[in-house]
């Protein structure tokens, strides 16, 4: 049988990096597809097609060239970004997801596609913990494409058979690359300015609790999913996960255990009114119960995590 081709649109971002690193150190066959070459050694020795998700001939031709078989379509504008430039942002993410679902109904090599949804579909009206099915009327350029991105993928799937599948993420904490224009980013910036001579500035409020995730526990989502039968999926829009819920004022308590001193500070931005509208869980009972979803890391594990990547020795504790 030939081997799997793994296809990431958006390689050098902040997952598609670790999804690379993590499927290729399986021994896995990767292709890289991302505007930017990626950057970390690890990947420079991998196939790379600088691709646009919104050409889509470029996309079809390096599906073919390279005989995909699975797609991780991770390109689009995060929620602080597009509400900057949503044009811009609803362009690039409406058009990209539709491009790989549309090749994906027309190219018999491509067997499976995952492409992450998001808390962001969540906003007023959800509740606290939001459950599968909650209300749905999220505030955001970048939540209203995700939030329309599942019925699309509902819909190739049931009308043109594309097996796509997705998972709503929360905000996602990992080391290997920086995430971009995300209202969840505090939670990752922090740790690249634990030594600096001033409070660190924090753009949410230090009560403002939202859900989040370790890297290693997102990857593993994506795989997980991909893995099992398909009948054995009840959800043909994206699933809710649920990890770690903190705000910013938890997190940095448990950074002050690593590194004595640290202090924080807060000037919460337009970034605080899009964190209010997200709820401070997701109830992941589905994607438990119908593909074994089951994160294993928790906040000091993440910040363990996190302090080792970054070589801080931590006091004993
Ligand atoms: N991390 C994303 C953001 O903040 C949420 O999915 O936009």
């Amino acid at each position: 049988m030939p081997q799997d081709v793994h296809c990431i649109i958006g390689a050098s971002g902040q997952l598609g990096t670790e999804l690379a690193v993590t499927l290729h150190n399986a021994g896995e066959q990767v292709v890289l597809l991302d505007i930017k070459a990626p950057s970390l050694p690890a990947l420079l020795e991998l196939p790379f097609e600088k691709v646009d998700v919104r050409d889509q001939a470029a996309l079809c031709a390096a599906f073919g060239a390279h005989h995909v078989t699975h797609v991780y379509h991770f390109a689009a504008a995060l929620s602080a970004r597009g509400e900057q430039e949503p044009q811009w942002a609803w362009d690039l993410n409406m058009k990209g997801l539709l491009h790989v679902l549309d090749l994906a109904s027309s190219m018999d090599s491509i067997a499976r596609v995952f492409w992450p949804s998001s808390i962001a579909v969540f906003g007023p009206g959800s509740g606290p913990v939001a459950a599968q099915s909650a209300f749905r009327l999220p505030s955001t350029v970048y939540g209203i494409s995700k939030n329309v991105g599942e019925h699309w993928c509902s819909w190739y799937h049931q009308h043109r058979g594309v097996d796509v599948r997705s998972v709503r993420y929360p905000g996602l904490i990992g080391t290997l690359a920086p995430p971009g224009g995300g209202t969840t980013d505090y939670a990752v910036e922090v740790f690249d300015q634990l030594h600096g001579p001033a409070p660190y500035t924090c753009f949410l409020q230090a009560n403002e609790k939202l859900p989040m995730m370790h890297m290693d526990d997102a990857v593993g989502a994506a795989l997980q999913i991909l893995s099992v039968p398909r009948a054995a999926l009840r959800c043909n829009e994206a699933y809710n996960i649920n990890a770690m819920s903190f705000d910013p004022q938890g997190l940095f308590a448990e950074i002050g255990r690593h590194v004595p001193g640290f202090t924080a500070e807060y000037a919460p931005d337009f970034r605080q009114d899009i964190a209010a509208g997200w709820p401070d869980a997701l109830n992941d009972d589905m994607a438990r119960e119908d593909w074994g979803w089951s994160p294993k890391i928790d906040l000091p594990g993440l910040v363990q995590s996190m302090m080792e990547a970054r070589r801080i020795a931590s006091p004993a504790r």
